[in-house]
């Protein structure tokens, strides 16, 4: 029977690593998938991850199968990040899932199953695999505009405009939390307030992904447009991970927080995501939450974690202000300086696919075909030959 199938594309991103890993030249660079590296390109274990690993090497007694919802010291310890005390706990249900993606699967399926008419919008850009996970789970998809015609900002406008008019009542829209991926492009605080008049007005379900927290400006103001959405907003699908701000990728820690109008509803949500998982994973993975909520369980290690992620938060903003700068030597004909306004992890260069190509396949510099950079995969050491490559292409 296997001989009828055609191969499927390598995935856009992930893809490019296994590219990245194949390329013999010495001198390459990966800006490709969304992963921290400190300033020797290192992706390094987090000091607090190791101590909590280290108590619970000595002190766990048991690898029996969490409960389909998880751990639940973990999940009280995503409800209070995540929520920041906006709502009360009674009305948030919490699964932890296997990393953000995971929540984003569970919710998909979710919303297939028990609000099938209901339509997912996404921006137009957003993380790739945003609508290939939706159309898997058999949702029908939409996108909203995100950017201007320079793609440099957000077009708040036409965003606004599109909500208005394109989604019906009872529509799901998909929005960034912070840092948005691939753009590093976030509304303020004002839009933000625009945004949630618009979706409650209209009966609109916002889901959120929250993969960046702390990554943009620190927990809590990372976490300000989700609070503005939840003033004007009484149900709600957030999608949060500690892949990036624990450094715990591999280990594959999310949580989907479904926000109700009160706790009966909550806890009815609740019963029908534990249904949703047992029939996909079965109930999550035990390690990353238990490390994650030995971290958040002790003061000390959790001032630890605040030191690190500001480190890792400070790294990227110097790395993005540094490549501004050396661009300005480089194509002094071209500003890059729109990329200082951009958030978190990644930043829209401008590149369109043939530049991006080029960087590839002349340079070895690998970028997301979207014209994407992650930020935190420049160093001191690489600064110099990327703007080179860069300079090239353009
Ligand atoms: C990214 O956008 O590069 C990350 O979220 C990793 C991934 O799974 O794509």
């Amino acid at each position: 029977m296997f001989e009828t199938l055609t191969a499927a594309p390598p995935d856009s991103i992930l893809g490019l690593s296994e590219a990245f890993n194949r390329d013999p030249n010495p001198r390459k660079i990966n800006l490709s998938v969304g992963v921290y590296q400190d300033a020797e390109g290192r992706t390094p274990v987090l000091r607090c991850v190791k101590a909590a690993e280290q108590r619970l090497l000595e002190g766990e007694a048991t690898k029996t199968y969490l409960g389909i919802d998880g751990l639940p010291d973990y999940r009280r310890h995503v409800q209070k990040l995540v929520f920041e005390g906006a709502i009360g706990a009674e009305r948030v249900a919490v699964v932890q899932t296997p990393g953000g993606t995971g929540a984003l699967r569970v919710a998909a399926d979710f919303l297939a199953d028990l609000l099938p008419a209901a339509k997912l919008w996404h921006s137009n850009p957003t993380w790739a695999n945003h609508p290939a996970i939706f159309a898997a789970a058999g949702l029908d998809v939409e996108t909203y505009p995100y950017l201007n015609s320079q793609r440099t900002g957000l077009d708040f406008e036409a965003m606004l405009d599109a909500l208005q008019s394109g989604p019906r009542s009872g529509d799901v829209v998909l929005l960034h939390a912070c840092c948005h991926n691939p753009t590093g492009v976030d509304p303020s605080e004002e839009q933000w307030r625009q945004i949630a008049d618009v979706l409650a007005s209209r009966g609109l379900l916002p889901l959120v992904d929250f993969a960046y927290q702390g990554f943009g400006e620190g927990l809590s103001e990372d976490a300000r447009g989700l609070q503005l959405l939840l003033e004007k907003c009484d149900e709600v699908l957030v999608a949060s991970s500690f892949s990036k701000n624990f450094g715990l990728y591999s280990e594959r820690v999310g949580a989907l927080s479904l926000v109700a109008r009160d706790s009966d509803q909550a806890a009815v949500g609740m019963s029908q995501l534990k249904r949703i998982v047992r029939t996909n994973y079965s109930n999550p993975p035990r390690h990353g939450g238990a490390v994650v909520a030995t971290v958040l369980d002790d003061a000390e290690l959790t001032e630890l974690w605040h030191q690190e992620l500001a480190e890792m938060r400070e790294r990227i903003a110097d790395m993005r202000s540094a490549f501004v700068e050396a661009m300005r030597t480089h194509a002094p004909d071209r500003d890059f300086s729109f990329l200082l306004d951009q958030k978190g992890m990644f930043s829209f260069s401008g590149l369109n696919p043939m530049q991006v190509d080029r960087l590839k396949s002349e340079h070895s510099v690998y970028i997301v075909g979207s014209g994407r950079i992650n930020v935190a995969g420049i160093t001191r050491a690489n600064l110099q030959p990327l703007c080179e490559a860069v300079a090239a292409v353009l």
